[in-house]
């Protein structure tokens, strides 16, 4: 069992290429703390030590809300490792695949907002993440962004580690010019948070189709456009898509210069956003249109491309439980309540296309229209009697 002097070791929490990363507990200040420990048959490796040392040297520069805190680096009888802040909550892949799909927008921009703040502040102090994407980004369950995992985060400007034990699977968020080997500078890290925003709001990594090859994958990200992501979840507003689409433009010259531009194009469109708007921001570089960049959305709202059929997966699952509830109000009698639970319930699922707190209305006025028809009846026994 792992040892580590002031801890007590509660847990395996996350098991990487490098090594685990457990649950401890401060034993004096009672402090939760996540311990990240290079595996030990890996500590002799020169290289990966000097990846371990890096991702506490840079880790240690940096104190802001959205980014895991480091607390301690050590080692002691063959064990590398690093003490950081504990985040009690989720990595966004879970997320993304626990709520089944897209994060409603609503909800999604608050989120992105905060990577890019915590990605922006790492840029400030000349930082590059290198290896933005969900699995590295914690969700608390307040919402609070929590972004970790600096093994392979270089000094701006310099040369870098480069990623070993790479899988199919980190690829994904990857730049162009990382797969194809070139330096990558800040705007690499805006493209893997436009990917990842991609997958928040979509709800899917197009990249994967599960049986690519890693070359295949490498050669889609230099080569393939991504498609609409309103192909996945229609309900992206257009001024969004265009955002993300420029975050992830192949060329670095063709997305936001900086963090900084990307979030100022975020919040003002947020704020003068209507169905219909059409990203025009600060930051004047067009979408790409060369033929290794042309993307599949265009910035005119009327050539825009067909809108795609839209999903009513989860205002079904409303209605059906608005004919399930309402219909018990039917049972009892009243037809006039049952029908009105079953119209509202209907309604609302319609309307809201399932999103969040709406679900609670969807179950609540079905109930009500149930409740109110048994109200009714048993007035009308009381009559009868
Ligand atoms: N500070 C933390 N608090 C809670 N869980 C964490 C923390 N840091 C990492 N984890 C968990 O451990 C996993 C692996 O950590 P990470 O730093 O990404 O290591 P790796 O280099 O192996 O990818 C994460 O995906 C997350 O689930
Ligand atoms: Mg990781």
């Amino acid at each position: 069992m792992l040892q580590i002097p002031n801890y007590r070791i509660e847990g395996l929490i996350g098991e990487g290429g490098m090594g685990m990363v457990y649950k401890g507990v401060h034993l004096n200040l009672d402090r939760p703390v996540a311990i990240k420990v290079l595996h030990p048959l890996l500590v002799k490796e020169p290289q990966l030590r000097e990846r371990f040392y890096n991702e506490a040297r840079l880790m240690a520069k940096l104190v802001h809300p959205n980014i895991v805190q480091l607390f301690d680096f050590n080692e002691q009888d063959d064990v590398l490792y690093l003490v950081m802040e504990y985040v009690d909550g989720r990595t966004l892949d879970k997320v993304i695949g626990r709520e089944v799909g897209p994060i409603p927008h609503t909800r999604a921009i608050p989120l992105i907002r905060q990577i890019l703040e915590g990605v922006n502040y790492a840029h400030e102090q000349g930082i590059i993440h290198r290896d933005i994407k969900p699995s590295n980004i914690l969700l608390t369950p307040k919402d609070i962004i929590k972004i970790t995992d600096f093994g392979i985060a270089k000094i701006a400007g310099s040369k870098g580690m480069t990623k070993t034990g790479t899988k199919v699977g980190t690829l994904f968020y990857m730049s162009p010019e990382q797969v194809m080997g070139k330096e990558a500078d800040q705007r690499s890290d805006l493209y893997s948070i436009g990917v990842t925003a991609y997958e928040m709001l979509s709800g899917k990594m197009p990249l994967d189709d599960g049986t690519s090859s890693e070359y295949q994958v490498m050669d889609a990200i230099v080569h393939r456009s991504f498609p609409d992501p309103r192909s996945y979840y229609p309900d992206i507003p257009e001024w969004l898509v265009n955002w993300v689409m420029q975050m992830i433009a192949k060329q670095p010259q063709d997305r936001f210069h900086s963090c900084k531009s990307a979030l100022v194009a975020l919040q003002s469109n947020e704020q003068q956003s209507t169905p219909t708007s059409v990203y025009v921001g600060n930051n004047s570089a067009p979408l790409p249109v060369s033929k290794n960049t042309q993307q599949s959305v265009s910035l005119n709202p009327s050539t825009s491309t067909t809108r795609p059929k839209v999903q009513l997966k989860s205002p079904w699952i409303a209605a059906l439980l608005s004919l399930i509830c309402g219909g018990f109000g039917l049972f009892y009698v009243s037809a006039v309540q049952g029908f009105l639970g079953i119209a509202v319930g209907i309604f609302w699922g319609l309307i809201t296309k399932g999103k969040g707190a709406f679900y609670l209305l969807w179950i609540a006025y079905p109930i009500w229209g149930f409740m109110a028809a048994d109200n009714f009846n048993s007035k009308r026994i009381q009559q009868l009697k």
